[in-house]
């Protein structure tokens, strides 16, 4: 009867706006805290990416094991999709990475609070999509905001400042070939895929080039410095928390708008810019913190007039024609 399907409507179902904010909210305090334990473990052992992936692939693994969620097919076009995805979401991984280690939390967040620019630069000279001027010139503030902030950055570098742009670069891409990966997996089992395809991207190098240096001294000196149990159950943590928030990104991706998507990315780079400035203790200048905080009101500016073009363009196709 309809009474009985009404009283069987999920939490969920009934309840969505506040089921997304529970998603969203747990994003950005996964990604907090990711950003604050990742960068201390980097003080004493930088040789984290691979083991991000690594402990996520293991949960994964897990998860399927016990069938939460239980393990979709994959069939070998669904891979040949997934493999650029993966393959822009390692390096982007690695080239944030770098950067963390290279500058404070808060400057790799402020660079990469460009990512949408990148994205508009991208839809125009990649997909060929006509980006109107008035979009390009509201995102002036963004680059004039983010220029200012790197003039008089404390921890300013040119490594941690191009890895940075590369990250923003690999990302871009992912989000365009994510597009057309679009398929009916749900998104825990496809975030579990491309984890496991970007490992394999990730291992090669870290073995040839990060090997030696880890079996020489990495892993000696990290345990001389805080003892073998902290070590592994701080590697465990990061490797939990990389995992998580980029699962919770993905499923909150399942929920919402690409462009809302954008815009809470760039909010929970204000929490993790705030917390971490909080956290370490960071000296910022006050023309990095005016930068900072031009570059990300443009970046909110742009993103409501991207949405308010987007209505109008879905208006204007739903209109019947006269
Ligand atoms: C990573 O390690 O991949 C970075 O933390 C990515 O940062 P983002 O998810 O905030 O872009």
């Amino acid at each position: 009867s309809e009474g009985y399907a009404k009283t069987s409507k999920s939490f969920a179902e009934r309840f969505p706006a506040l089921v997304t904010g529970f998603f969203f909210f747990m994003w950005y305090f996964l990604n907090v805290i990711f950003n604050i334990l990742n960068k201390k473990v980097y003080n004493y052992f930088p040789f984290v990416s691979v083991i991000h992936l690594v402990v996520g692939v293991a949960y994964c693994l897990v998860s399927w094991g016990v069938g939460l969620p239980k393990r979709a097919p994959i069939d070998k076009e669904l891979l040949v999709l997934l493999t650029p995805v993966a393959f822009c979401h390692a390096l982007g991984h690695v080239m944030s990475n770098v950067s963390f280690a290279a500058v404070a939390v808060s400057f790799t967040h402020t660079i990469k609070a460009l990512e949408p620019f990148f994205n508009a630069a991208a839809s125009q000279f990649v997909l060929g999509h006509q980006i109107p001027l008035s979009l390009w010139f509201s995102l002036a503030p963004v680059v004039i905001g983010v220029s200012m902030a790197s003039l008089t950055e404390l921890s300013f570098n040119w490594i941690g400042f191009i890895s940075a742009m590369i990250s923003n670069i690999a990302f871009t891409y992912r989000s365009i070939y994510s597009k057309k990966a679009m398929t009916g997996m749900d998104s825990t089992n496809v975030y579990a895929y491309i984890s496991i395809i970007a490992l394999l991207f990730c291992l090669p190098p870290a073995i040839f080039i990060e090997g030696p240096q880890l079996m020489q001294y990495g892993f000696r000196d990290a345990i001389a410095k805080v003892g073998l149990t902290k070590f592994l159950s701080d590697l465990f943590w990061i490797g939990m928390f990389y995992h998580l928030y980029n699962q919770l990104a993905t499923n909150t991706l399942e929920r919402v708008a690409p462009l809302t998507h954008a815009v809470g990315n760039v909010l929970k780079r204000v929490f993790v810019i705030g917390f971490s400035i909080i956290v370490f203790g960071n000296k910022i200048s006050t023309q990095t913190g005016i930068g900072t905080a031009i570059a990300i009101a443009g970046v909110a500016i742009y993103s409501l007039i991207k949405a308010n073009m987007e209505e109008q363009k879905r208006k204007a196709a739903s209109s019947p024609a006269s």
